[in-house]
Protein backbone atom coordinates (compact mmCIF):
# COMPACT_ATOMS: atom_id res chain seq x y z
CA UNK A 1 0.00 0.00 0.00
CA UNK A 2 1.77 3.81 -0.73
CA UNK A 3 1.95 6.01 1.79
CA UNK A 4 1.83 8.79 -0.81
CA UNK A 5 -0.54 11.66 0.91
CA UNK A 6 -3.79 11.79 -0.82
CA UNK A 7 -5.29 15.36 -2.15
CA UNK A 8 -9.38 15.70 -1.01
CA UNK A 9 -10.24 14.61 -4.45
CA UNK A 10 -8.98 11.21 -3.26
CA UNK A 11 -5.86 11.88 -5.89
CA UNK A 12 -2.37 10.92 -4.60
CA UNK A 13 -0.46 14.12 -3.91
CA UNK A 14 1.97 15.59 -6.70
CA UNK A 15 5.42 13.57 -6.68
CA UNK A 16 7.87 15.47 -4.82
CA UNK A 17 5.46 17.46 -2.88
CA UNK A 18 6.58 19.28 0.77
CA UNK A 19 4.18 20.88 2.42
CA UNK A 20 4.17 24.79 2.65
CA UNK A 21 3.87 25.59 6.59
CA UNK A 22 3.98 29.15 8.07
CA UNK A 23 5.00 29.37 12.01
CA UNK A 24 3.71 33.02 13.24
CA UNK A 25 5.67 33.08 16.55
CA UNK A 26 5.25 35.95 18.66
CA UNK A 27 8.01 38.41 19.12
CA UNK A 28 8.60 37.63 22.76
CA UNK A 29 9.17 34.27 24.11
CA UNK A 30 8.65 31.96 20.25
CA UNK A 31 10.60 33.61 18.44
CA UNK A 32 13.31 34.22 20.82
CA UNK A 33 13.10 29.83 21.28
CA UNK A 34 13.26 29.65 17.15
CA UNK A 35 16.55 32.06 17.15
CA UNK A 36 18.09 29.89 19.87
CA UNK A 37 17.17 27.00 18.01
CA UNK A 38 18.78 28.37 14.93
CA UNK A 39 21.78 29.87 16.64
CA UNK A 40 22.01 26.02 18.03
CA UNK A 41 22.22 24.71 15.00
CA UNK A 42 19.01 22.12 15.94
CA UNK A 43 17.82 20.94 12.51
CA UNK A 44 14.24 21.39 11.95
CA UNK A 45 12.21 21.27 8.26
CA UNK A 46 13.14 23.49 6.02
CA UNK A 47 9.73 24.37 4.46
CA UNK A 48 8.46 26.66 7.47
CA UNK A 49 8.47 30.09 6.92
CA UNK A 50 8.73 32.16 10.56
CA UNK A 51 6.22 35.51 10.32
CA UNK A 52 7.40 37.54 13.80
CA UNK A 53 3.91 38.57 14.89
CA UNK A 54 3.99 41.57 18.28
CA UNK A 55 1.90 38.92 20.43
CA UNK A 56 -0.66 35.81 19.45
CA UNK A 57 -3.34 37.77 20.48
CA UNK A 58 -2.95 40.27 17.13
CA UNK A 59 -3.28 37.20 14.68
CA UNK A 60 -6.84 37.38 14.05
CA UNK A 61 -8.96 34.67 11.84
CA UNK A 62 -8.41 36.27 8.89
CA UNK A 63 -5.17 36.21 9.07
CA UNK A 64 -4.85 33.03 9.25
CA UNK A 65 -7.86 31.65 6.94
CA UNK A 66 -6.13 34.43 4.29
CA UNK A 67 -3.09 32.80 4.41
CA UNK A 68 -4.96 29.11 3.86
CA UNK A 69 -6.55 30.75 1.23
CA UNK A 70 -3.56 31.34 -0.51
CA UNK A 71 -2.67 27.50 -0.47
CA UNK A 72 -0.44 27.54 2.73
CA UNK A 73 -0.51 23.56 3.13
CA UNK A 74 -0.30 24.01 7.37
CA UNK A 75 0.02 26.59 10.35
CA UNK A 76 1.71 27.10 13.59
CA UNK A 77 0.86 29.70 15.94
CA UNK A 78 3.29 29.64 18.88
CA UNK A 79 3.52 31.99 21.90
CA UNK A 80 4.33 32.28 25.37
CA UNK A 81 3.53 30.24 28.38
CA UNK A 82 0.04 30.92 29.68
CA UNK A 83 0.95 33.58 32.05
CA UNK A 84 3.85 34.81 30.73
CA UNK A 85 2.35 36.91 27.59
CA UNK A 86 4.12 39.94 27.04
CA UNK A 87 0.06 41.49 26.89
CA UNK A 88 -1.07 39.67 29.61
CA UNK A 89 -3.72 37.70 27.92
CA UNK A 90 -2.80 37.49 24.36
CA UNK A 91 -1.54 34.23 24.57
CA UNK A 92 -5.05 32.93 26.13
CA UNK A 93 -7.35 34.61 23.48
CA UNK A 94 -5.15 32.89 20.72
CA UNK A 95 -5.70 29.80 21.97
CA UNK A 96 -9.43 30.37 22.21
CA UNK A 97 -9.26 31.95 18.44
CA UNK A 98 -7.47 29.04 17.23
CA UNK A 99 -9.65 26.61 18.68
CA UNK A 100 -12.60 28.06 16.98
CA UNK A 101 -10.32 28.42 13.75
CA UNK A 102 -9.86 24.56 14.09
CA UNK A 103 -14.11 23.93 14.33
CA UNK A 104 -14.31 26.00 11.05
CA UNK A 105 -11.22 24.40 9.13
CA UNK A 106 -12.93 20.93 9.45
CA UNK A 107 -16.54 22.90 8.66
CA UNK A 108 -14.78 23.71 5.36
CA UNK A 109 -13.09 20.57 4.65
CA UNK A 110 -9.84 21.85 5.29
CA UNK A 111 -9.53 19.81 8.14
CA UNK A 112 -8.47 21.03 12.09
CA UNK A 113 -4.97 19.50 12.18
CA UNK A 114 -3.48 21.92 9.47
CA UNK A 115 -3.64 24.68 12.61
CA UNK A 116 -1.51 23.99 15.52
CA UNK A 117 -0.82 26.77 18.60
CA UNK A 118 1.98 25.75 21.29
CA UNK A 119 3.22 27.77 24.01
CA UNK A 120 6.93 28.07 24.94
CA UNK A 121 9.41 29.85 26.69
CA UNK A 122 12.64 31.92 25.14
CA UNK A 123 14.70 28.62 26.47
CA UNK A 124 11.90 25.76 24.75
CA UNK A 125 14.16 25.61 21.58
CA UNK A 126 13.99 21.74 21.55
CA UNK A 127 10.00 22.42 21.77
CA UNK A 128 9.75 24.43 18.91
CA UNK A 129 11.62 22.19 16.59
CA UNK A 130 9.19 19.17 18.03
CA UNK A 131 6.26 21.46 17.32
CA UNK A 132 7.63 22.25 13.68
CA UNK A 133 8.46 18.59 13.21
CA UNK A 134 4.98 17.28 13.95
CA UNK A 135 3.10 20.06 12.21
CA UNK A 136 4.80 19.27 8.90
CA UNK A 137 4.69 15.45 9.47
CA UNK A 138 1.19 15.56 10.39
CA UNK A 139 0.18 18.02 7.00
CA UNK A 140 2.47 15.66 5.05
CA UNK A 141 0.07 12.73 5.60
CA UNK A 142 -2.93 14.80 5.19
CA UNK A 143 -2.07 15.91 1.70
CA UNK A 144 -1.62 19.43 0.34
CA UNK A 145 -4.16 22.32 1.16
CA UNK A 146 -7.62 21.70 -0.97
CA UNK A 147 -8.45 25.39 -1.30
CA UNK A 148 -4.90 25.63 -2.87
CA UNK A 149 -6.20 23.32 -5.81
CA UNK A 150 -9.50 24.75 -5.64
CA UNK A 151 -7.96 28.28 -6.26
CA UNK A 152 -6.03 27.18 -8.90
CA UNK A 153 -8.82 25.74 -11.13
CA UNK A 154 -10.99 29.46 -10.59
CA UNK A 155 -8.02 30.83 -12.09
CA UNK A 156 -7.98 28.64 -14.97
CA UNK A 157 -11.66 29.05 -15.08
CA UNK A 158 -11.43 32.81 -15.85
FE1 LIG B 1 4.04 36.17 23.42
FE2 LIG B 1 1.71 37.50 23.80
S1 LIG B 1 3.70 38.30 23.80
S2 LIG B 1 2.01 35.44 23.24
Amino acid sequence: MSSQPLQSSGAPAPHGWEPEIIAFCCNYCAYAAADLAGSKRMQYPSNVRIIHSPCTGKIEMEHILAAFEKGVDGILVAGCLEGGCHFIEGNLRARKRTDHIRDVLDQIGVGRDRLKMVNLSAAMAPTFVQSVKEIVETVRSMGPNPLKAATKESAGSL
